[in-house]
């Protein structure tokens, strides 16, 4: 794969406006999420849902790419036409959730390494064939009492790169993502520490490995006091540390930043991005934009309730949130 192609692809999807729509949930976090609202857990409710969320009508105005679990990227609507068709049609990019989740990083009480690299070169070959042409890996890093640790930090970015290169080698564009969680009671100050070394090793790590940064997107945290510090921070100053965060550390080669939401309510992660914009829009080497699960699914998700009598209010209600985190990228979002 040219490197001109996965720049064309990474451009793709931060193009006019738009934005990713994270829907690559795992089975289990889905189940869970089902069995909060009283949902059936089982595949037909998450085929039934997931077919909700695609073929919402408008949905390409505002949304650029669709993050999809390996489940998903199987399935069908109840017509039979496969998921990846639907999203071809509209436009949307067809992208695929790779790693396998996380377990406990052993020798690191309270640390997670990112598992899936195996045969990863082979399912990444398949997923390619099924039309994806963007992927994602989720590293977690937690801040706590002396932690994240150095080891924690080098282990899960050089897992990051690794999975980069196989995805570039297949002409699939790696979404990169690196979070920082929102979980503690840490300053903010502390999590743009924490955020801006995970984000010089991780560079750091990507140069070794060749990857190339003109065909990848980032996937980062905004900076954010953790949910339970007793300091919480405006719109303004977020983003004034976010944006500063990554000027800092991430290179202007890289075509675009897509930031996950990582438990912020949809209207916050929509107020964050727009004053992003807005205060800093014409010094940005880099197109910014949201890649939302939760941010863009709720209340979509609550609407629907299991209830095919509710498919359009909720489809209504997904395009409502992906509408207003476009004009958020043109720094003219109000609700
Ligand atoms: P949230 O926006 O709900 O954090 O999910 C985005 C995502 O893809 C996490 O990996």
């Amino acid at each position: 794969m040219k490197s001109k192609e996965l720049t064309e692809i990474a451009l793709a999807l931060v193009a006019k406006d738009g934005g990713i729509l994270a829907m690559d949930e795992s089975i289990a976090s889905c189940n869970k999420l089902f069995a909060k609202l009283n949902i059936p857990q089982t595949e037909e409710y998450r085929r039934a849902y997931r077919q909700l969320l695609i073929t919402t009508p408008g949905l390409a105005r505002f949304i650029n790419g669709a993050i999809l679990s390996d489940e998903t990227i199987h399935q069908q609507t109840e017509d039979h036409i496969p998921f990846t068709e639907i999203l071809s049609k509209a436009e949307i990019l067809v992208g695929i959730k790779v790693d396998l989740g996380t377990i406990d990083l052993p020798g690191f009480p309270g640390e997670k390494i990112t598992e899936g690299l195996d045969g990863l070169g082979e399912r990444m070959a398949n997923y390619y064939n099924m039309g994806a042409r963007f992927a994602k890996w989720r590293a977690v890093i937690t801040i706590g009492e002396n932690i994240p640790s150095w080891g924690c930090i080098e282990a899960n970015v050089h897992l990051l790169a690794r999975y980069a290169a196989i995805c570039q080698e297949y002409g699939i564009v790696p979404m990169v993502e690196p979070e920082v969680l929102m979980e503690g009671d840490h300053s903010i100050e502390k999590c743009r520490e924490v955020t801006a070394k995970t984000l010089y090793a991780l560079f750091n790590e990507l140069y070794k490995q060749r990857v190339d940064l003109r065909g990848l997107i980032l996937k980062p945290n905004m900076i954010v006091p953790g949910v339970d510090s007793p300091v919480q921070k405006d719109i303004e100053t977020v983003a004034d540390f976010t944006v500063n965060c990554l000027l800092e550390s991430v290179p202007a080669a890289v075509p675009g930043i897509t930031f996950l939401s990582g438990g912020q309510s949809g209207k916050l992660a929509s107020q964050h991005l727009n004053a992003m914009h807005s205060n800093f829009g014409p010094l940005l080497p880099w197109k910014l934009s949201f890649s939302y699960g939760r941010a863009l699914q709720y209340p979509a998700i609550e609407i629907w309730g299991g209830k095919k009598e509710n498919t359009e209010a909720a489809q209504q209600a997904l395009l409502h949130r992906a509408s207003n985190n476009s004009a958020a990228n043109r720094g003219d979002y109000s609700e």
